[in-house]
C-alpha cells in the first residue's frame, strides 16, 4: 500500500491516531514536532526526532477493518527505511505493558526491550486504561539499531 507524508496544510487523521493513544493532548504535542505518515486512510505512524542519532516511532495505528493483513509491519518497515535514509542510527518505541499485539509486532521487527518506565500511564493519563484484561501501567521501551 502506498505510504506518504502528511502535508502541513492537511488535517491529521485523529480517528486513527486515537487508536494508539487515547490522549488528544499527547497526540497534539508530538504531531507538532514530528512527521506523520499515512497509508491511505487505513494506517498511520509518526516519527519524532529525539536527538541527532535517535528517532522515536510514535503512534503506529491501523484501522480495525484493515488489521491483521500485514499493514502494521509495512508501516514499521517504511518508518525504519525513512529514518535510516535520513541518517538516524537508532529507533526507539514505547508501548504499554498491556499492548500484547504491539509488543509482539515490535519484537518480530527486531526491536529489543531496553527499559521500563514504571507507572508511566498512571502518571500521565487521567483515566485507567485496560487492554486484553490487563491494566496498562508501565511503558515498555524498545529500540533497534538502523
Ligand atoms: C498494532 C497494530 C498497528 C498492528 O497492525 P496490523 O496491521 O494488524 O499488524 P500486522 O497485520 O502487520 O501484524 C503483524 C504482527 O503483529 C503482531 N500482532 C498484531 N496485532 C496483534 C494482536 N492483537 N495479538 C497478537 N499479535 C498481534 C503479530 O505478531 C503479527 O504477525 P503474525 O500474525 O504473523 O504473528 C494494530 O493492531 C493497531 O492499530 N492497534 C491499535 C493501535 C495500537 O495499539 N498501536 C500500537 C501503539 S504502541
Amino acid at each position: 500500500m502506498d505510504i506518504r507524508k502528511l502535508q502541513a496544510k492537511e488535517t491529521a487523521p485523529m480517528a486513527l491516531l486515537l487508536l494508539a493513544d487515547p490522549s488528544l493532548e499527547s497526540i497534539q504535542s508530538y504531531l507538532g514536532q514530528g512527521e506523520c505518515y499515512l497509508a491511505q486512510d487505513l494506517g498511520v505512524y509518526v516519527l519524532l526526532p529525539l536527538d541527532q542519532e535517535t528517532i522515536e516511532l510514535k503512534n503506529v495505528a491501523v484501522a480495525p477493518e484493515a488489521q491483521g493483513r500485514g499493514l502494521g509491519q509495512q508501516l514499521i518497515s517504511h518508518a525504519l527505511k525513512i529514518a535510516k535514509n535520513a541518517g538516524f542510527k537508532r529507533m526507539e518505541v514505547g508501548t504499554g505493558n498491556s499492548s500484547v499485539g504491539p509488543l509482539r509486532l515490535y519484537q518480530k521487527m527486531g526491536f529489543k526491550q531496553t527499559s521500563v518506565d514504571h507507572e508511566f500511564f498512571i502518571r500521565h493519563y487521567p483515566m485507567p486504561i485496560f487492554e486484553n484484561g490487563i491494566q496498562c501501567r508501565d511503558m515498555i521501551r524498545l529500540a533497534k539499531d538502523l
